[in-house]
C-alpha cells in the first residue's frame, strides 16, 4: 500500500522514446539496492483463541497495550515472547486443512473443524524472528504480505503496523523505523478465521507468500509501474509509467530510464526522463511511450512475455530498479462477435476455480498453480475466472506463462471507501498481467443485482475501475434479475446460468452490451462413479442437469456455441473445491461440480469439453466396463468425441456406427459381457482415433506415475504423484479402494494427500503437533539455601505454603529472604508417552535447581544462561499430575517500576507426524511431495496389503 502521506505530482513527463538498434546488453541492474526476499521458511505457529486471554498468550490483555502506546504489542506481540514451544513451519500454510473433519464445522468451508463452533482452532499466531544488518539503516524496507486469511493483525518488533480484514486483499507495511539494526526483529501475526468471507472453503493462516522489500529512500512505489500495450500496423506501442516516490527527508534529484527487454534478454526500446525532482514525501509519476515493431504477442498460443526494466539513476548511481512482466497484446469485445484477442476471434472456454486443492488446501506451493493451469488448458480451457475474489499472484504469473486467459474478481460489491479501495488495490497489483482481460466487480449480489441500488453501485464500481485502468473490460456475474438492476449498466454482461434467463431478449434490447457466461454447467458427479449412490452420497459422472435451473453441459455449451454475441462461458468449475457438496450436506465435504476432481483426477466431462475446446481427436468412452454381477443387463455407455462418426465394438463385434452431432455426445444400451469395449472415431471415413475399456482383474500392484522426473531442489518445487492399482496384467483397477501407505527417503516430504472422494473424512495431511502444558500457580516457601532436599521431593505437601510472588520483590525482599523453593503441578496427558517432551524454561531465580518428579534436571543455572531448554525422557514424566520444584535465589526488580519474570516456562509434547496413507478412490490418489531444499534422489515407496509395492523416484536438481 502507497504511504498515503506521500504527495503525489500532479503532471508527467512524455517520453519520445528512442528506438535502439537490437543489442544483447541489458542495463545494469547490479547496483540497485532493491531486494525483494522471499520469508516463508522458519515461522513459528502455534493455535490461538478469539476470546481466552490465557490461550491467546495474553494479547491485548496488557493496561496499556499496543492500540495505548506505540511499540506496546503485549503476550504473543512482543518481541521478548517466549515462542520456543510453538511448532515449526514454513509458509504458505493453512491450519483449516491440518483439523479433522466434523459435522459441526462449516459445510462452506468442507466441515472442517474451525469456525465459529471451534474457537480453539479458529485464531492462528504467526512468529518469525529475522536478523536485519546494520548496513540496512537508512534504507525504506517494508513487509509485504500476499494475503492471510482473515482479519490479520501485525506487528514488528512489538509495534502494530494494522489490520486487514480480508483474507483476499495483499497488504504491505514500512517497517523502516521499527526495526533494530544489526540485530533480531521478531514478526508477530494473529490471523481469526472464526468468521468466513466466502461460501467456498478459503482456509486459514498466512497462506500465500510473505516477503521482505528493501530499496533507498528514493525508489518505485510498490505495485508501482503499470504497463498497456497498443498494437498497430505491426507496431506496438507500449505506454509505460513509473511512480516514484520519494520517502526521504531531503528533495532528490534523478532520472529514469525504462527499457523494454524480450524473453532472449534483447533490448528492444528504452527511453530515458531527465531533469527530475522530487521534495521529501513527494511522488511522480514517469510515463514512457516506447515503440516495439515487428512485436511478439502475447496469446493463448504463444504466451510470449516481455520485460519492463525500470531503473531510477541519481548522479550516475543507480538506487532503484524494478522489473515489470508484461505481454504485448490487443484485446476487444464485439457486442454481436464476441471476443477478439490481437484482432483473432477467440471464443472463451472457461472454468471458475477456487484456491483449493487436494492434501494442500489453499496453501499451494507455486508449481501447484502450474499444475492445475495445465490440467485446465489441456482439455481446451483458454479462461480462469477467480472466483470470487483476488487470487494469489503466482496464479496469474502461471497464466501469463501458459497463456490463460483471466478473470480477476473482486471480493464484495460495494462503493464505501473500503470496498472501492480494495478494488483499487486489486487493480493496482493485477494491472500488468497479460492474461487478465476484464475486472469483475462482483459476483450473485443478491441483494442489489435486481435492482436501483445494484444499478447504481455497479455504475460507479464500473466508472472508478476504468479510472485506474481503462485497459480491461468490466463485468459483473448476475444470477437474477436480467433486465433490471446491474444488467442495465454493466459493460460485459456476466450470466451466471442460463437455463433460467433469456439472454436473446437481453441481446436485443440492449444490443451494444457485450456478454458471457460468468457461471455454466454446474453439474454434479463422483469421479469414476456410473450408478447413483445416494447412501454414499455418490453421483453419476454422466453428463447430467442438476435440475431445472440448471442446464447439462452439453445444453450449456451449445447455448454458447450457438450464439456469436455471447463471447464464451465459464464452466462451474474446472476443479472440485471443499465445501458446497451440493446437493448433499454432511459427510460429503467436497463439491460435485468439477470437470476434474480436487486433485486433478479427470471426470468424464473433461473429455466431452476436450472434444469441443480443443482441435486434438478424441474418443472417449465410458463407463468402466468393470460390472460383475450385471452379466446380461443393460448398461449405458457414452462416447465424447469429435469424430464425424464412432462405431462401439463388443469383444470385437460391432454394436453400430452412429454420426456425431456438433457439440454432442453419442449413446447405446449395452447388455454387459465381460471383455472390450471399443470405440473407433472415424473422420471422413477413416479411422482417426480409438478408446478402450476393458474389464480387469482384482488389483495386484500399485503404479506411481510422477508429473516430472526432475524438481528443483528449492525447498519449494513439488512433484505430484498419481498412484493407481493395477491388476496383473497392469490394467488400473476403476473401482479399487486399497488403502496406501506412503513412505520417503532422501531430499522430499510430502505434503499432502487426496484421492477425489468426495465423501472422504481421511485426514489430508500428517503434521506433527505440539501441544504445550503450563505450569501455573505456583507456591513457595523461604529457604537459607539452594542444598534443601525434602521441599523437592515427588509427594511432599506444599498445602500450607503461599501463592508465589505474592511479596514485592524489591530490595527490602532480596534483604530477608536468602533462597526459595517453588512449586507447582502440571498435567500430563494419557498419551504422552508418543512425544517428545521439552522443558522450555525461564529463570525465575538469580541462580536456580530444576527438579521434575523430585528428580534434578538442572544444577545452579544462573540468570545470565538466558532460559535453557531440557529434553525430558520419557520416564521422568507419568500420565496425570506430575511436580515441578525450583529452588532459586530471588530475583529483585530493577527499578520500583519494574516486574520480575513470574513464569518458570512450559513443557512442550512434540507428537510426531503419523506416516501418510490414503484410501484409493476408483482406482486413484494423490500424493504431494516437496523438495527439503537438498539436491539429490528422492524415494518415494507406496505399500498395500496384498499388493505389490511400488516405487518412485524424482530428482532433486540445483536450482
Ligand atoms: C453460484 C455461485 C457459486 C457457487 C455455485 C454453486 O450461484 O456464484 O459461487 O456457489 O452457485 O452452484
Amino acid at each position: 500500500m502507497k504511504n498515503k502521506y506521500i504527495k503525489k505530482g500532479i503532471f508527467c513527463i512524455l517520453l519520445l522514446a528512442t528506438v535502439k538498434t537490437a543489442t544483447y546488453a541489458q542495463p545494469s541492474v547490479a547496483a540497485s539496492k532493491r531486494e525483494h526476499v522471499c520469508i516463508d521458511n522458519d515461522w513459528r505457529f502455534a493455535l490461538g483463541h478469539p476470546y481466552d486471554p490465557a490461550k491467546d498468550f495474553y494479547n491485548g490483555t496488557g493496561g496499556f497495550s499496543y492500540f495505548a502506546k506505540t511499540g506496546y504489542g503485549d503476550g504473543a506481540a512482543s518481541p521478548g515472547f517466549d515462542d520456543r514451544g510453538w511448532r515449526k513451519i514454513n509458509l504458505p500454510h493453512d491450519w483449516a486443512v491440518e483439523q479433522p473433519f466434523s459435522p459441526k464445522g462449516s459445510t462452506s468451508h468442507g466441515s472442517k473443524a474451525i469456525g465459529r463452533n471451534f474457537p480453539d482452532a479458529s485464531v492462528g499466531w504467526y512468529r518469525k524472528t529475522f536478523v536485519v544488518p546494520a548496513t540496512d539503516l537508512g534504507k525504506h524496507i517494508s513487509i509485504a504480505f500476499d494475503g492471510v486469511f482473515r482479519n490479520s493483525i501485525v506487528w514488528v518488533n512489538g509495534h502494530y503496523l494494522g489490520t486487514e480484514p480480508s483474507g483476499y486483499n495483499s497488504f504491505e507495511y514500512d517497517i523502516s523505523e521499527y526495526l533494530n539494526y544489526g540485530g533480531n526483529n521478531v514478526i508477530a501475526v494473529r490471523a481469526d478465521a472464526t468468521m468466513e468471507e466466502g461460501w467456498f472453503y478459503e482456509g486459514a493462516g498466512i497462506y500465500r507468500h510473505v516477503w521482505l522489500n528493501k530499496t533507498d529512500q528514493l525508489h518505485i512505489a510498490a505495485n508501482g509501474t503499470c504497463v498497456t500495450t497498443q498494437v498497430k500496423n505491426n507496431i506496438a506501442d507500449v505506454t509505460a509509467t513509473a511512480t516514484i516516490i520519494n520517502s526521504d527527508k531531503k528533495a532528490r534529484s534523478f532520472s529514469v530510464t525504462q527499457t523494454i527487454v524480450d524473453a532472449d534478454g534483447k533490448t528492444l526500446a528504452t527511453g530515458k526522463a531527465t531533469g527530475l525532482t522530487l521534495k521529501p514525501f513527494t511522488s511522480q509519476d514517469v510515463k514512457s511511450v516506447l515503440p516495439v515493431t515487428n512485436p511478439k504477442l502475447w496469446s493463448i498460443e504463444t504466451p510470449f512475455l516481455h520485460r519492463l526494466l525500470t531503473t531510477v539513476e541519481e548522479n550516475g548511481a543507480v538506487t532503484d530498479s524494478y522489473t515489470t512482466t508484461f505481454g504485448i497484446r490487443t484485446i476487444r469485445f464485439d457486442a454481436n462477435e464476441g471476443f477478439f484477442l490481437n484482432g483473432k476471434h477467440v471464443k472463451i472456454k472457461g472454468t471458475n476455480n477456487h484456491q483449493d486443492h487436494a492434501g494442500v488446501g489453499a496453501a499451494m506451493p507455486d508449481a501447484l498453480q502450474e499444475f492445475r493451469i495445465r490440467t485446465l488448458k489441456g482439455m481446451g480451457c483458454n479462461a480462469y475466472r477467480c472466483s470470487h475474489h483476488p487470487p494469489t499472484p503466482e496464479l496469474l504469473d502461471a497464466c501469463d506463462r501458459l497463456g490463460m486467459l483471466v478473470i480477476d474478481e473482486n471480493r464484495l460489491m460495494g462503493v464505501a471507501s473500503t470496498e472501492l479501495n480494495d478494488l483499487k488495490r486489486m487493480i493496482l497489483r493485477d494491472r500488468n498481467h497479460p492474461s487478465i482481460i476484464s475486472w469483475s466487480i462482483g459476483n450473485e449480489e443478491w441483494g442489489i443485482e435486481g435492482n436501483i441500488t445494484g444499478a447504481r453501485i455497479a455504475a460507479t464500481m464500473q466508472t472508478f475501475a476504468k479510472s485506474i485502468d481503462s485497459s480491461r473490460y468490466i463485468t459483473a456475474a448476475i444470477s437474477g434479475g436480467i433486465g433490471n438492476g446491474i444488467s442495465t449498466v454493466i459493460d460485459v454482461l456476466g450470466y451466471n446460468y442460463v437455463a433460467t434467463k433469456n439472454t436473446d431478449e437481453q441481446h436485443k434490447k440492449y444490443p451494444h452490451q457485450f456478454s458471457w457466461g460468468t457461471e455454466e454447467g454446474s453439474t454434479v458427479a463422483s469421479r469414476g462413479i456410473y450408478e447413483d449412490d445416494m447412501s454414499k452420497q455418490q453421483l453419476v459422472a454422466y453428463d447430467r442437469k442438476q435440475n431445472e435451473f440448471f442446464y447439462s453441459l452439453e445444453q450449456g455449451w451449445k447455448h454458447y456455441a450457438a450464439r456469436p454475441y455471447l463471447a464464451g462461458m465459464f464452466i462451474w468449475t474446472g476443479f472440485d473445491y471443499r465445501g458446497e457438496p451440493t446437493p448433499f450436506g454432511w459427510p460429503s465435504v467436497v463439491s460435485y461440480f468439477g470437470m476434474v476432481d480436487a486433485c486433478g483426477f479427470p471426470k468424464d466431462d473433461y473429455y466431452y469439453l476436450k472434444a469441443w475446446w480443443t482441435d486434438q481427436t478424441v474418443v472417449h468412452l465410458l463407463p468402466h466396463w468393470n460390472w460383475q454381477g450385471k452379466e446380461g443387463q443393460e448398461i449405458r455407455v457414452c462416447a465424447y468425441s469429435n469424430c464425424d462418426e464412432v462405431e462401439l465394438f463388443l469383444n470385437k463385434k460391432s454394436l453400430g456406427k452412429k454420426i456425431m452431432e456438433l457439440n454432442g455426445h453419442l449413446e447405446w444400451q449395452v447388455k454387459y459381457q465381460p471383455g472390450t469395449l471399443e470405440a473407433i472415431g472415424y473422420k471422413k471415413g477413416v479411422k482417426a482415433g480409438s478408446d478402450i475399456v476393458k474389464t480387469t482383474l482384482a488389483p495386484a500392484q500399485i503404479k506411481l506415475q510422477a508429473d516430472r522426473a526432475a524438481i528443483k531442489a528449492d525447498g519449494k518445487d513439488i512433484a505430484i504423484i498419481a498412484v493407481q492399482a493395477a491388476d496383473k496384467n497392469a490394467l488400473g483397477v476403476p473401482t479399487a479402494e486399497n488403502e496406501v501407505g506412503f513412505s520417503i527417503g532422501g531430499p522430499g516430504k510430502i505434503i499432502g494427500v487426496g484421492n477425489g472422494n468426495q465423501t472422504s473424512l481421511e485426514p489430508d495431511q500428517y503434521v506433527e503437533r505440539a501441544n504445550l502444558v503450563s505450569i501455573g500457580n505456583l507456591k513457595e516457601k523461604f529457604v537459607d539455601d539452594l542444598n534443601v532436599k525434602a521441599e523437592v521431593a515427588a509427594d511432599y505437601d506444599d498445602s500450607g505454603w503461599q501463592t508465589a510472588f505474592k511479596d514485592v520483590r524489591d530490595d527490602n525482599f532480596g534483604q530477608k529472604v536468602k533462597a526459595l523453593v517453588y512449586r507447582a503441578g502440571f498435567s500430563i496427558p494419557a498419551d504422552a508417552a508418543a512425544a517428545t517432551a521439552t522443558f522450555f524454561s525461564k529463570n525465575i531465580g538469580k541462580v536456580q535447581s530444576i527438579y521434575i518428579n523430585g528428580k534434578q534436571i538442572a544444577k545452579e543455572i544462573k540468570e545470565i544462561d538466558e532460559s535453557p531448554e531440557f529434553k525430558l525422557d520419557a520416564s521422568l514424566l507419568h500420565p496425570g499430575i506430575n511436580t515441578i520444584a525450583i529452588v532459586a535465589t530471588p530475583l529483585l526488580k530493577a527499578n520500583i517500576w519494574s516486574g520480575v519474570n513470574t513464569d518458570p516456562g512450559l513443557i512442550q509434547l512434540l507428537y510426531p507426524a503419523a506416516s501418510y496413507k490414503r484410501k484409493l478412490f476408483n482406482g486413484n490418489a494423490q500424493v504431494i511431495v516437496q523438495s527439503t531444499g537438498q539436491p539429490g534422489q528422492i524415494i518415494l515407496k507406496a505399500t498395500s496389503p496384498g499388493l505389490k509395492a511400488a516405487v518412485v523416484q524424482i530428482t532433486a536438481a540445483d536450482k
